[in-house]
Parts: structure tokens; sequence; C-alpha cells
């Protein structure tokens, strides 16, 4: 990407990913078939969706908890505004799971019936911005930084997929009594992940075995899920023009905290400042270190 901003799509203030949107779907959006039991991760970029898709895939898809069936996870809980695997959603059986990075603004009006199940998945955003710098140096349809600072500029104006982090959670959080929406950290569900799927299974109704929230859970491990092709991205790994190494992997290093071996001492304390500034009145629960209770 050489020309800056061009693999960005603005459509009603929010950056789509230029090369993916599907504008029959985000221009009619609410003329889109919505099922009253349809599930949607929500997500910002870099925030986990690929581990609550895994996590939705698992607890819903037999096949996906005991290994019998080679169907991609991606497919299981697909992108609903980019499709990019073009999976018949009609053909979906219900429940359908949809992954999304959409604001609150622009989801189908039907949402607000409160019938569709929201599970949105926040992360701290220092850990976003230094995995999202990571991503961008490493996609070729994303622009590359040649600095965590310059990253960083182009991070907080929202000059990125998924437009402005504050925005987004902001958004969807002063909004949350407008939708059924269960709010859960990455981090929570890096320092409890049994706990975690037993809340997200709480909340869609589903009651699950000890034995398969056991599968559900182990194969939902960060190492486990580095090496479950179905969970890791490994088929688009095989295309040339993917990434500009061919190297790496999509599933990079998934820790808390990983901002401290990046962020200077001021770019920390300016993101703090404009953190402070923008989520005073936000009080969902951030975790910054993974030793932090
Ligand atoms: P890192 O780049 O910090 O490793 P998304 O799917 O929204 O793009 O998010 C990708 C981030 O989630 C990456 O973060 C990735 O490693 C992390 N991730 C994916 N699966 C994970 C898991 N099972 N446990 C912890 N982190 C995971």
């Amino acid at each position: 990407m050489d020309n800056k901003g061009e693999y960005l799509l603005n459509f009603k203030g929010y950056n789509f990913q230029r090369s993916l949107v599907k504008m029959n779907i985000v221009e009619n959006m609410d003329d889109q078939e919505i099922r009253d039991d349809d599930v949607f991760i929500v997500t910002y970029p870099k925030s986990g969706t690929i581990w609550a898709q895994q996590i939705l895939s698992l607890i819903y898809f037999e096949g996906h908890r005991n290994n019998t069936e080679n169907i991609l996870t991606i497919d299981r809980a697909p992108f609903f505004e980019y499709n990019h695997r073009n999976v018949d959603f009609a053909k979906m059986p219900s429940p359908r799971t949809f992954a999304t990075h959409l604001p609150y603004y622009l989801v189908p009006k039907v949402f607000k019936n409160k019938k569709v199940k929201i599970l949105y998945i926040y992360r701290n955003p220092k850990d976003v911005l230094i995995s999202y710098f990571h991503f961008s140096n490493w996609m070729i349809t994303h622009e590359a930084s040649n600095s965590v600072e310059t990253f960083m500029e182009t991070f907080l104006d929202g000059r990125v997929v998924g437009s402005n982090w504050f925005d987004h959670i902001r958004g969807w959080y002063e909004h949350r009594q407008d939708f059924n929406i269960m709010f859960l950290s990455y981090e929570d569900m890096k320092k409890d992940l049994r706990g975690s799927v037993l809340k997200i299974c709480n909340f869609l109704e589903k009651e699950l075995s000890e034995e398969d929230v056991d599968a559900v859970v182990r194969q939902a491990t960060f190492q486990n899920m580095k090496s479950d092709p179905r969970a890791n991205y490994a088929h688009k790994q095989k295309l040339k023009n993917w990434t500009r190494n061919n190297q790496g992997k999509f599933l990079r290093k998934g820790t808390i905290g990983d901002w401290k071996h990046h962020l200077t001492v001021d770019q920390n304390e300016r993101f703090d400042r404009i953190f402070n500034r923008n989520m005073k009145n936000i009080p969902l629960k951030f975790i910054w270190d993974m030793n932090e209770e």
C-alpha cells in the first residue's frame, strides 16, 4: 500500500477495508436477513476476534469440538460485512454465528429488538495498538508504518480499519441498553479461559457438559489454536500475496502487556492521558498487565 489511506473505504464515518468490504451488505444493512437467534461477536480489530470465533464454533458445533469436521472457524462464524469467503448466510443453520467490526450505529436496526445476542470482546488498547502495528506491517493489504510512533498517531486518529478505538467501544457501551449485549475482555479470557467460556455459554443460554466445556477450553488456548489449521488462518499463509514477508503467524504472541516492550515512557504517558480523557465515564474494567488482579 503506497498511497496513504487508500486501503480504507470510509462509509458513514467508519473505515472499512476496501479490498474486502461487501458494499451490498453495508449499504443495505436493514434489508439483511437477521434471525432472532443470530449471535454476533463484535470487536474492534486485533482484540481477539478469531479467538471468539473459535470459542463460538466450539460451543455450537459438535464436529468442531470433537474434531470430526474440517470446516474453518471463519466459515463457522463468518465476517458479516466482509464475508470474504462468500458463505451463503441464508443456508447457515440456526443459530447462526457471525463476527463483525461494525460500530453500533451501522448494524441492522432489528438488533434493537434485543433478540440478537451480541458478544462484545474488548482488549486493552495499548495491546491492540501494538498488535495492530505488527499486523499492518505484515499484511500486504494494510499500510505499513516505519515506527510505533507513526502508527500510534495513525491509530489515535482512527485512520485504520475500525476507525477510532475510543469511538468504537464508547459507542457500543453507551448504547448498550439498546441491545442484548455482553461485554467481555480479552484479558479476562486470557486469565480465566474456563470461567469466560462458562460466562459466554450462560449468555448464549447454551448448556454444555463438563467434558464439552473442557474440550472448548482445550481447543481455544493460544498454543492449541496456533497448531489448529482451522483456527489460525493457515489456509491464507500458503498464499504468496498475503503478507509482506511470508513469515510470521496470524496468532502472533497472544499475551497481555506486550505494549511494555514497545512503548516509550513518553508514548505511554501520552496514551494514558488520552485514555483517561476519553474513557472517564466508561466503567469497563481494563487489565494492562498479566499480574494485575
Ligand atoms: P497479538 O498480535 O497480540 O498476538 P483479531 O482476531 O481480532 O485480529 O485479534 C488477533 C489477536 O488476538 C492477536 O494478538 C492474536 O495472537 C490474539 N489471539 C488469537 N487467539 C488467541 C488465543 N487463543 N489466546 C490469546 N490471544 C489470541
